[in-house]
């Protein structure tokens, strides 16, 4: 195993793995490797190699011990598409997008519950406690399922059908709440320690992160091993955004890409955008945003713990963040859908509506390489299209 210790994002205390947040500043804690000796052992080449597709491919740079058979349905290695005719659209030569619904429960949040479930059975864990928007818990139920453990999901009542069933049908106990994510959020952190619930909310256990950053390393060996001129991520939690950005850190250090990055730009929905507030009004926190709103429900999280890593690596890279209403999200479903033949969810949407407005801005330039996450499916959401 390369994993070495856990260090906290905001004190940079060390811990070991079994830690889940910083006992100081409670605060979240990012797994770090011997890279050296990750180094030795795996090379690009190596990595073309490999039969497995799936994000296991990345075993050296994940936390699972290398004898430990992780809780897999084949997460990861989706495709990089192109999307010319989409682009052609709104004047952009070089689109792509990186479709996370091809995963399995339609979403990239199968990649962070494949990798936290992996390391929570092996930690001892037997029942765990996740609040979701919708994805997160249809991905925790699949997962736990799989690995024999059982799976609590707190969500709002008004998320998605799709998502609430989804949930049941995979055996979890779902409870709906009358309220937001952070509200689900803070019923488990009540009820935790009598009911014996193991908490999986973002950033809350350090491994959700792990597998998100696959994405990153995905990105970069679709791309030859380099990284696109500009990222936009759909930003709930930000697991993605903070993912990545350890991804490229990590790649950098194991000599496969050079210090270039993306511009990273955060895409949030008019009704619920913290990080878009506190970018512009340059803090380095976000603040709750009252009566979050949107039918985006990835993107329904007014209250953020990892807010201050997404705003650093929103500067650090000289990105942004932008806030898109509803209505266009829905609208420029039906656009994508009826150019590219793919049907992306309202977060994923978010993101192609914002590229005619950082365009029209100068943030993006007509021919820079621009990738697009499409974090999940619109068949999940059809309520939004009735
Ligand atoms: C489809 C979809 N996109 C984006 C997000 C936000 O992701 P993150 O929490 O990594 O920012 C979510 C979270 O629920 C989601 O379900
Ligand atoms: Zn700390």
């Amino acid at each position: 195993m390369f994993l070495t210790h856990l260090v906290c994002s905001a004190c940079g205390t060390v811990y070991d793995a079994k830690q889940t947040l910083c006992s100081k500043c409670q605060k979240p804690l990012l797994a770090q490797y011997d890279l050296a000796a990750v180094a030795r052992e795996l090379t690009r080449e190596t990595l073309r190699t490999r039969p497995d597709k799936s994000l296991w491919r990345f075993r050296e740079l994940l936390p699972l011990p290398q004898n430990v058979d992780p809780v897999s349905r084949g997460e990861g290695g989706t495709p990089l598409l192109r999307v010319p005719r989409f682009g052609g659209q709104v004047g952009l030569s070089n689109l792509w997008i990186k479709d996370e619904s091809l995963n399995p429960t339609q979403s990239f949040k199968a990649r962070g519950m494949s990798v936290a479930v992996s390391m929570a059975k092996y930690l001892g864990a037997t029942k765990l406690a996740v609040p979701s928007a919708g994805n997160a818990g249809g991905a925790l139920a699949a997962y736990a399922a799989r690995a024999g453990l059982e799976a609590h999901v707190f969500m709002p009542r008004d998320t998605p059908r799709a998502n609430i069933l989804e949930c049941r049908q995979l055996g979890a106990y779902v409870t709906l709440i009358d309220g937001l994510i952070t509200d689900c959020g803070a019923e488990i952190t009540r009820r935790k320690t009598d009911e014996g619930w193991f908490d999986m909310s973002t950033l809350k256990e350090p491994y959700r992160v792990e597998g998100k950053k696959t994405l990153g390393y995905e990105l970069a060996e679709q791309l030859g091993w380099s990284l696109p001129d500009i990222i936009l991520y759909p930003t709930g939690g930000g697991t993605g955004l903070i993912g990545m950005w350890k991804a490229f850190m990590e790649m950098e250090a194991l000599g496969w890409i050079d210090a270039k990055r993306p511009r990273m730009f955060s895409v949030q929905a008019s009704g619920c955008a913290p990080i878009v507030r506190a970018f512009e009004a340059g803090a380095d926190h976000a603040v709750e945003f009252p009566n979050a709103q949107t039918r985006a429900s990835g993107l329904r999280v007014p209250k953020a713990i990892g807010d201050f890593l997404m705003l650093r690596i929103l500067r650090e890279s000289g990105g942004g963040a932008i806030a898109i209403d509803d209505d266009e999200m829905i609208r420029i479903t039906r656009e994508v859908g009826g150019a590219e033949g793919l049907f992306v969810a309202p977060e994923g949407a978010a993101c192609f509506a914002a590229l005619r407005s950082l365009i029209d801005s100068g943030a993006i330039k007509r021919n820079e390489q621009v990738v697009v996450f499409n974090t999940g499916s619109g068949i999940k959401y059809l309520e939004c299209y009735g």
